[in-house]
């Protein structure tokens, strides 16, 4: 296979010398139907890519490209629970959290929909008695607020739907979500709840990430404080693959809800880590936030490549990086309550597939993920969009916009969309020197029609739905999640470890360790020692 391959990648590489000079526009000029060429609809999501540079003869190559690499067989293997994170030996099922309930798999030789369906259903009696009251705090109030502890996976999934879901809270608690060990973040949570009115969430994998651990012992400790004599069962719940791990810290074992060796922390929320949300919004809605999901899931897994919305958007992301050149691409998405997704991406993408190494253990070919930057429209046009108009890079951008807001005040939709779809339009078109020639500036020394010129043709894809809602919400972001697999099939890596991220913890607990016996060790290079000594004498 590697022949093909290599045919293909030679072949979109000559055929990407063209593209450097072909406008898109003209494309459009010459071809009424290019937007309906380019335009496809799954789980409630329409998906134009008509504004990239590429042509059918391009779609087709690429598509070559992710056969030839295995997508139909790794793709099968995924949803048959084959141990495809090679590097930890373990099945990758994410799908099983939100399969429909008439569906169910088995992972050596158990039921593990059996087992989703229990932790939903203790969900459900959570949610159920904390949202009527009936859960109570250690004098008996009633919980009204509650906080998620957890970072990364266990923080970003139910941060980002709690935010985008905020019109479906149904206002029996208050969420928070603390993550950083900087004490600042935690402090400023406390500072203005009540304990015995508070419940943690004390959500982690593993049950041993540093950050998670020590805000969950400044939390007890919090508690303690308030009430010193009580039992503080009431006021923790944990979530994680370790249950031994959270009774040893002292959960009472019926609040801890187990997740899976077989669910990556950055695809948990559909798992019990998703509890935050159902608290927030209630069970009903989360599981239509599942079902959004699993209809793209049952899209990505039946649709020809030609019709797959995951399968275009991560051949269109490998086209743009790997013979365009792009370094990075945008994600705008028009619709405030989409604040979050930027920062849940860049973990999907680049904790998945920022790799060098692939699974037959050689050095990549190619550039892996792409560096994943964004942010909310409008106000990202008033901050970084000069720069994707005028500077020196390609920058492809993916648009998300809803087409309608119930929650919006009148005249901020039709003004919101103005403006999303004039940026795609402004990135495709430019403009030149010349069309602005002749016209009168009030700077005659400068020669402003260059200034003024943008050189467009910055390739966009156009994501559109009706509106926010959690199915929406879960179709969209498994299209990502989907995203991210194919383009590890094509690069030939594990999406599913992240070994990258050990050697920086290593090292901290190492100065951890120093700074506890306040000792610089002689290891450490000159600026470490400096800064460690500096800190020390300043502690
Ligand atoms: O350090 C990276 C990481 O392992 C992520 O993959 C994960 O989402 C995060 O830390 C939190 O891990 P845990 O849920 O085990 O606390």
């Amino acid at each position: 296979m590697t022949g093909t391959h290599d045919r293909l990648r030679a072949e979109l590489t000559s055929h990407a010398a063209a593209w450097r000079t072909q406008r898109t526009t003209d494309l459009f000029a010459n071809d009424a139907t290019r937007q309906l060429k380019f335009t496809r609809e799954a789980a409630g999501l329409v998906f134009d890519y008509s504004k990239n540079r590429l042509d059918e003869a391009t779609l087709k190559i690429l598509l070559e490209l992710a056969e030839a690499h295995g997508l139909r067989q790794r793709l099968t293997a995924m949803f048959a629970g084959e141990p495809i994170n090679r590097t930890e030996q373990r099945a990758v099922l994410h799908i099983a959290l939100r399969a429909r309930r008439d569906h169910s798999l088995t992972l050596g030789g158990e039921n593990i929909s059996l087992q989703v369906e229990a932790v939903k259903a203790r969900m459900r009696q959570i949610v159920e008695a904390v949202q009527e009251g009936s859960w109570l705090g250690f004098d008996g109030q009633r919980i009204t607020n509650v906080v998620n502890l957890g970072i990364g996976g266990s923080h970003l999934g139910p941060l980002l739907a709690c935010t985008a879901l905020r019109e479906d809270h149904q206002g029996q608690v208050n969420l928070h979500f603390v993550s950083n060990v900087d004490g600042g973040d935690i402090a400023q949570h406390l500072a203005h709840l009540v304990p015995a009115q508070t419940l943690f969430i004390i959500a982690s994998k593993s049950f041993t990430t540093p950050e998670t651990m020590l805000n969950a012992r400044t939390a007890e400790q919090w508690l303690r404080k308030a009430c010193p004599s009580a039992s503080l069962a009431p006021h923790f719940i944990a979530i994680t693959a370790r249950p031994e791990r959270a009774t040893a810290f002292g959960v009472a074992a019926d609040q801890v809800l187990p997740m899976w060796d077989w669910v990556g922390g950055r695809f948990s929320l559909w798992s019990a880590i998703g509890l935050p949300i159902a608290l927030a919004v209630g069970m009903t809605h989360f599981e239509h936030l599942l079902a959004g999901a699993e209809e793209m899931d049952h899209h990505f897994h039946t649709a020809e490549w030609a019709d797959n919305l995951p399968v275009l958007l991560a051949m269109i992301g490998i086209w743009n990086t790997n013979f365009l050149g792009a370094e990075s691409f945008a994600v705008v998405p028009y619709e405030e309550r989409l604040q979050h997704l930027p920062a849940y991406l860049q973990q999907l993408e680049m904790e998945s597939n920022g790799k060098r190494v692939t699974l037959n253990n050689e050095a990549v070919a190619s550039h892996t993920a792409p560096i994943l930057w964004g942010g909310l429209g409008t106000n990202v046009q008033h901050a970084f969009f000069q720069l994707l108009h005028q500077g020196t890079r390609l920058v492809p951008v993916d648009f998300i916009l809803p087409l309608h807001n119930p929650h919006s005040p009148p005249g901020h939709h039709d003004m919101l969309v103005a403006n999303c779809l004039a940026q795609a339009e402004a990135l495709m078109t430019g403009r030149t020197a010349t069309s602005l020639e002749g016209q009168a500036f009030e700077d005659d020394d400068i020669d402003l029609p260059l200034h003024r010129a943008s050189p467009g043709n910055q390739p966009s894809n156009l994501l559109l739905f009706d509106r926010l809602t959690p199915h929406t919400l879960g179709a969209l972001l498994a299209l990502y999640e989907h995203k991210t697999f194919v383009q590890g099939v094509v690069w030939e890596i594990n999406s599913f470890d992240q070994w990258g991220v050990e050697l920086g913890k290593e090292l901290a607990q190492t100065l951890l360790d120093e700074i506890a016996a306040g000792e610089v060790g002689d290891h450490h290079d000159g600026s470490t020692r400096a800064a460690l000594a500096r800190y020390l004498a300043r502690r």
